[in-house]
């Protein structure tokens, strides 16, 4: 992104997330990712005796989110860092001595990432491909479509996308390589899609680009770890919420917050637990929330959204039947 371009980023659930923190003890919340940090500043507005401490992987969002919170003074600082990382960036920001009330995750990428063609993460523009969101490490996406065998490409997208012709694709990439650009990237997965499946359900190359941008980035791998760290973190009757925005995310979410809420218990169900599992949180909403149909209509990123929490329990609790 271009310095004077503004970061315009609208965030989604934003007054749900401001009610599931109004109840946390005072302190910090980490905003794991804090992009153009309106959640934050949100959090800020809503309770005077709240700090935010904000991470980001991604250096623009970075520099944006520090302007829009300047406001704030010492109540918010920034970090350059993955989420996943979280307990460490807490302990060396000497965040230790106050409690951490919650972690938030609104995961995926900003709007900006999308709209800032040299981004090179969006189908609708022709600009060399990147998808990077830490631009100073690792594989972009040019040297993954170029690299990569067609076996593993395919797999990328199977997973990532639940691509139905990833063999088709994967296979047309590497006839088709080298690739360079967004738009020739594009083009080849348009043209390796049948084209009556062309017809419908969005751009053609929609999911490609979803799943070629989760593998770049490692999306899904450090997201258990981060949910372990932000459980671990948060202090009795803190929250920890994550809004995902795709089916792979969610699962993990899902089967991580489940595991804070039952321990891991495998003990049939109805009766006591005998297996010595030990509850660390309690589900506020089973299945969670999504955005209303006014919040899509002025948002449509807010269409996938889906938003689970939990409550830090006082003390490892024995599963109860
Ligand atoms: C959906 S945006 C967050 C928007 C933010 N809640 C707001 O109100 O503006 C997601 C942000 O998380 C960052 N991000 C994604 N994965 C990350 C990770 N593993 N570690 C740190 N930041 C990450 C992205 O760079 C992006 O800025």
């Amino acid at each position: 992104m271009t310095e004077s371009r503004p970061f315009v980023h609208e965030p989604v659930l934003r007054e749900l997330v401001v009610e599931i923190f109004s109840t946390v003890p005072a302190g910090t919340i980490v905003d794991a990712t804090l992009g153009g940090a309106g959640h934050a500043a949100a959090l800020l507005e809503s309770r005077n005796d709240l700090r935010i401490l904000g991470l980001d992987r991604d250096r623009n969002a970075l520099a944006a989110a520090q302007a829009r919170l300047a406001p704030y003074g010492d109540r918010a600082t920034v970090h350059h860092a993955r989420f996943d990382q979280l307990a460490t960036v807490v302990a060396d920001a000497g965040a230790a001595n106050q409690p951490i009330v919650g972690v938030l995750f609104d995961l995926g990428v900003s709007s900006p990432q999308f709209d800032d063609a040299q981004r090179g993460f969006s189908y609708r523009f022709d600009a060399p491909l990147d998808m990077r969101m830490d631009t100073s490490s690792g594989k972009s996406a040019r040297e993954l479509v170029n690299e990569l065998d067609a076996s593993t490409l395919a797999g990328i997208l199977r997973r990532y996308s639940d691509e139905r012709y990833a063999n088709r694709i994967a296979n047309a990439i590497v006839k088709a390589r080298p690739i360079a650009t967004t738009g020739e990237l594009a083009v080849v997965v348009s043209e390796a899609i049948p084209a009556p499946a062309r017809r419908h359900g969005g751009h053609p190359a929609k999911r490609t680009f979803q799943a070629i941008r989760i593998a770049v980035n490692g999306e899904l791998e450090v997201l258990e770890p981060a949910l372990d760290q932000a459980l671990e973190v948060t202090v009795p009757s803190g929250r920890v919420a994550v809004i995902s925005y795709h089916s792979g995310e969610d699962r993990i979410v899902k089967a991580r917050l489940r595991r804070a809420e039952d321990g891991g218990c495998k003990c049939p169900q109805g009766l006591p637990c005998v297996c010595g599992a030990l509850r660390e949180a309690r589900l506020l909403k089973r299945g969670g929330w999504s955005a209303d149909a006014t919040e899509i209509e002025t948002n449509p990123r807010a269409s996938s959204a889906r938003l689970r929490a939990v409550e830090k329990l006082p003390a490892p609790d024995e599963v109860q039947p």
